[in-house]
This record gives structure tokens, C-alpha cells and sequence, in this order.
């Protein structure tokens, strides 16, 4: 349709790295298109932490796995959600912010997530490639000390980029038909069966690791089991409450 779409439709996560490094040009046009992302309020509630230093690399891979490509792939990068500049800003101006709304966790959290993804897309545009590291919240509590994170900011994931060194099959995506609803909210599963039987294909043709899966049973597996139930109070200790 055009080169943006094209770019979007062509992703898939990186892990496999080649050794060229990453030029701190790239790191800054990276950065600077993660910034103009639409931010809630103009708030701009996120910090990225470039990390550099091996042994932190190590320790940052193991516990979030392990899982090796933190270690190995040529920038590594932390996405925060932030809300310590936001409570500087009110500091700025002699008042005192108020801390611990949900809509606040909120506001941080999808602001991270919006300036990730257009860092993503930057780097793909700039032939690089990559993947979220969601598992950093494995231990979040010993990130935020490596990474010498304050009061009012967390970890939210992890993102590793460098040259692609592997040349993964697309993971097919939920038809438009299941996901776009007209007028209001009509659950859409008649083609449910036919994506099982797409990701079915995916998983048994794919050149990597290929097995025996589909879509529902992937996410049954993932949606019975606990999902990281520290995180709770990891982030009410940070300052993220719940009110
Ligand atoms: C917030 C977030 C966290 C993720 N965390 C991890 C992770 O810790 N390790 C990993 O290998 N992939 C991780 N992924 C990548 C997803 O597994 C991947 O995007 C998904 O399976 C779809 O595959 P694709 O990106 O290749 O299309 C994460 C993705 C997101 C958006």
C-alpha cells in the first residue's frame, strides 16, 4: 500500500544478532522518533536506559530467562514508565504532585509503550531489528537496583536491537474480521478455526524450533497459569497504587 504499511506488515522479533555495532547516531534518531510519539497530556511519562556495562547485561539476561540475545545483541535498551519528571515538574512550581491514581499507572504505562513501538519501527526503518523483553519484570526489584531506578518510575520491558542475523517466518496475525468491530462490541470468533489452522501451519513449518500448537491452545497455556502476581506489590512499593 505504501512504504510505512509495508515496514509495519513486514515485522517480526529479532534474537539473533550480527556483532556490527549500532552508531549513537542510530541511537539518538531512535530515540528522538520514540519522543514524538503521542504522549497522554503532554506528560511524556517515560525514560529509556541505554545499557552499556557487560556484567549488568549478564545479570539483566539471567533473570529475565535466561535469555541470551540481552546479553549478546549490540543495544540494549530499558523502557521506563516515569512520573518522577512529572512530580520534578510539580516541584518546579512549589506544589506537591498527587501519587498513586490507577489513571497515573495508566497514563505511564501506555506512554512507555508508545514510544517503544515508534523506536521500533525507527530502527526497522534503519534495516535493524528486534525484540521486547517483557521478562525484566521476571525480578523488577533487582533491575530498579542495577539501573538505580527512583520512586515513581519502573521498569517496564526490556528491547534488544541490532543487524538481523536470522530470517524468521512472519508469526501470522488475528484476521482484521476478529479484531475490528462495527459500531459496537460484537465478540467475532467465526474465524477463529481458520487462524488456529494458519498459527497450526506457522508452528510446524517455521525453519526454528517448529511444534505442534495453535492460537488457543498458546494462550490457554499462558492465561491459566499466575502472570507474575509480584507485580503487585512491586509497583505499589515504587509508588504506582491502585486508588
Ligand atoms: C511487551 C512485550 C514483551 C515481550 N517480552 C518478550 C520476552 O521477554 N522475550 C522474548 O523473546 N520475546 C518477547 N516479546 C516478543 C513477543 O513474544 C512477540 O512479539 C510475539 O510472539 C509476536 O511475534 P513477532 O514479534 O515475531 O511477530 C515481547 C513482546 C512484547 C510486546
Amino acid at each position: 500500500m505504501n512504504q510505512v504499511i509495508d515496514l509495519l506488515k513486514n515485522h517480526r522479533s529479532i534474537r539473533k544478532f550480527k556483532p556490527e555495532t549500532v552508531s549513537i547516531e542510530k541511537v539518538h534518531a531512535i530515540i528522538e522518533a520514540a519522543g514524538w510519539a503521542a504522549t497522554s497530556n503532554f506528560i511524556q511519562a517515560y525514560t529509556v536506559i541505554h545499557v552499556k556495562n557487560k556484567k549488568t547485561r549478564k545479570q539483566i539476561a539471567d533473570l529475565a530467562g535466561p535469555q541470551p540475545w540481552v546479553e549478546t545483541s549490540p543495544l540494549f535498551l530499558v523502557f521506563c514508565a516515569d512520573l518522577k519528571r512529572a512530580q520534578t515538574a510539580c516541584l518546579y512550581e512549589n506544589k506537591e504532585m498527587v501519587s498513586g491514581y490507577t489513571e497515573q499507572f495508566i497514563i505511564s504505562t501506555v506512554d512507555v509503550a508508545l514510544a517503544a513501538q515508534n523506536a521500533m519501527i525507527a530502527a526497522e526503518s534503519l534495516g535493524l531489528g528486534g525484540v521486547y523483553i517483557g521478562g525484566i519484570r521476571n525480578d523488577p526489584e533487582t533491575v530498579c537496583k542495577l539501573l538505580k531506578i527512583p520512586d515513581h518510575v519502573y521498569p517496564t520491558f526490556g528491547m534488544c536491537l541490532g543487524y538481523p542475523d536470522e530470517n524468521q517466518e512472519q508469526k501470522p496475525r488475528l484476521p482484521v474480521s476478529m479484531v475490528l468491530n462495527d459500531e459496537y462490541y460484537q465478540e467475532s470468533n467465526t474465524d477463529l478455526e481458520k487462524y488456529n489452522a494458519i498459527c497450526k501451519a506457522y508452528y510446524q513449518n517455521r525453519s526454528n524450533s517448529s511444534r505442534e500448537d495453535t492460537w488457543t491452545h498458546q494462550i490457554s497455556v499462558m492465561m491459566t497459569s499466575p502472570a507474575r502476581p509480584h507485580m503487585k506489590a512491586f509497583l505499589k512499593k515504587r509508588g504506582f497504587e491502585f486508588k
